[in-house]
């Protein structure tokens, strides 16, 4: 079958990597895809947050599955506009996505469904989020409502800072995605993420993933898409794992209970706090980097499973998973995730991906005839699997070091802490 995929992330490249090993994909569509996905499937100019355009692509192209990879086409209804054409789709509607559209929403069905989370206020002015910020102190997290590309969460160790995101929040700074606020209590301990295929009905995990946030080593500097990832994650007890799996059990129910047809990825976000895990936060697709550790590990054939969730029959599907553990690192460029420059040349990819075990994920990225050069912050995903979690890491560094390009920046400590145990987050 032919099948459309939408986005152009490190996390599409993963996906339309699994897809085209399918004996079931004939022909891959990106839209609009980047310099990886171009080499293994046709990437097409098409606005991915345009439904009938969408709709209409997949008609005159015979695709009989839409695939959507980012948020905003989910929170636009693109999954809704599909399938009402009769076109089976992979991602919830609108009506799912808001779990991760609306962070007030996503709370509020924490709160109904008894699923742990962060105790929380939400406003939709400054002056009884300040009266909030005043009665409950610092340290304290503020959040904008939408969605904010990733930006929109300030974890704020004094109130002046809390107040500052406070006010940039209602003077505009996000856009419509700030009119409402959500401030929260600070929660502590390792974070990591729960993956699972769902088609409102069945609930499918996938392995827990974890990644790094920060941009520099030591888990400092600001926040970025993610420099790194994971997956299994050695720090999580089986206790925490099977909480997590409730919970997004419990999610799940708690979505159908409120008549959502949820088709496609959820993405619980927990942080191991001392009293157990506790949801940071939802979203309504694959992560990314998540993907890119997740989906090399896994054995059952994609397309079957990206299937059976869009017609609601997952209850047929079992999935099952290479042992090897899975680590990725992000090549990004210099100055990432302020300003950085695009356009060079990269070299030694075709080196790496020859090392057995590796996998290089495309982000921004762009050809220009037989040359590959950066388009982005996040350039590539360097991917490794490995017996163990050392073999792993090594493996991915050991490929890093074979890309180059002016101004290749890493992090050399991914899965650093990790190894260290539990007691590093102490
Ligand atoms: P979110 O988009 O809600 O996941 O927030 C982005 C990041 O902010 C999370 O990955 C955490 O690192 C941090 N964060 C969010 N909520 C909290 C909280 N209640 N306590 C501590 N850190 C948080
Ligand atoms: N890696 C975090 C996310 O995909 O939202």
């Amino acid at each position: 079958m032919n099948i459309l995929l939408l986005g152009s992330g490190g996390r599409e490249c993963a996906i339309a990597t699994s897809l085209v090993a399918s004996p079931h994909c004939d022909e891959l569509f990106v839209a609009p895809g980047n310099g990886g996905t171009a080499g293994i499937a046709h990437n097409v100019a098409l606005d991915a947050e345009d439904g009938q355009a969408v709709t209409r692509f997949a008609q005159e192209h015979d695709c009989e599955l839409v695939v959507i990879g980012p948020e905003a086409p989910l929170v636009a209804g693109v999954a809704d506009v599909v399938h009402a054409a009769g076109i089976d789709c992979f991602g919830p509607g609108a009506a799912g996505a808001r779990v991760e559209g609306s962070k007030d929403f996503s709370k509020r069905l924490m709160v109904k469904y008894d699923l742990p989370t962060a105790a929380y206020g939400t406003f939709t002015d400054a002056d009884s989020a300040l009266a909030y910020l005043n009665e409950h102190g610092a340290p304290i997290v503020v959040k904008a409502d939408g969605l904010a590309a990733g930006k929109g969460v300030t974890v704020a160790q004094t109130k002046e800072e809390a107040e500052e995101a406070i006010v940039e929040c209602f003077d505009g700074r996000f856009g419509a995605a700030g009119a409402t606020v959500v401030i929260e209590e600070m929660l502590t301990g390792p974070e990591c993420s729960l993956l699972a295929f769902t088609d409102g009905q069945t609930v499918l995990p996938m392995a827990p993933a974890q990644d790094h946030k920060r941009a520099y080593e030591g888990d400092t500097g600001p926040n970025t898409g993610g420099m790194g990832v994971y997956s299994p994650v050695p720090i999580v007890t089986d206790d925490e794992h099977e909480q997590m799996v409730d919970i997004m059990n419990r999610a799940v129910a708690g979505m159908r209970a409120e008549g959502i047809d949820y088709r496609g990825v959820l993405y619980g976000g927990f942080m191991l706090t001392p009293q157990g895990p506790k949801l940071l936060e939802f979203n309504a697709r694959f992560g990314d980097p998540e993907t890119q550790v997740i989906l090399p590990r896994l054995k059952t054939d994609l397309v079957e499973v990206m299937l059976a969730t869009a017609e609601k029959r997952l209850d047929e599907v079992s999935l099952d998973w290479r042992d090897d553990w899975a680590v990725s690192v992000v090549l990004a460029s210099e100055g990432y995730p302020l300003s950085y420059k695009k356009g060079f040349e990269i070299t030694g990819i075709d080196e790496a991906e020859k090392l057995d075990g590796v996998h290089v994920y495309h982000a921004g990225t762009k050809l220009d005839g037989d040359k590959v050069l950066t388009n982005g912050g996040r350039v590539l995903n360097v991917t490794a699997l490995g017996e163990s979690f050392e073999a792993a890491r090594d493996l991915a560094y050991r490929a890093c070091d074979l890309i180059d390009w002016e101004g290749k920046t890493l992090r050399r400590d991914i899965g650093a802490r990790a190894l260290k145990g539990r007691s590093a987050w102490d």
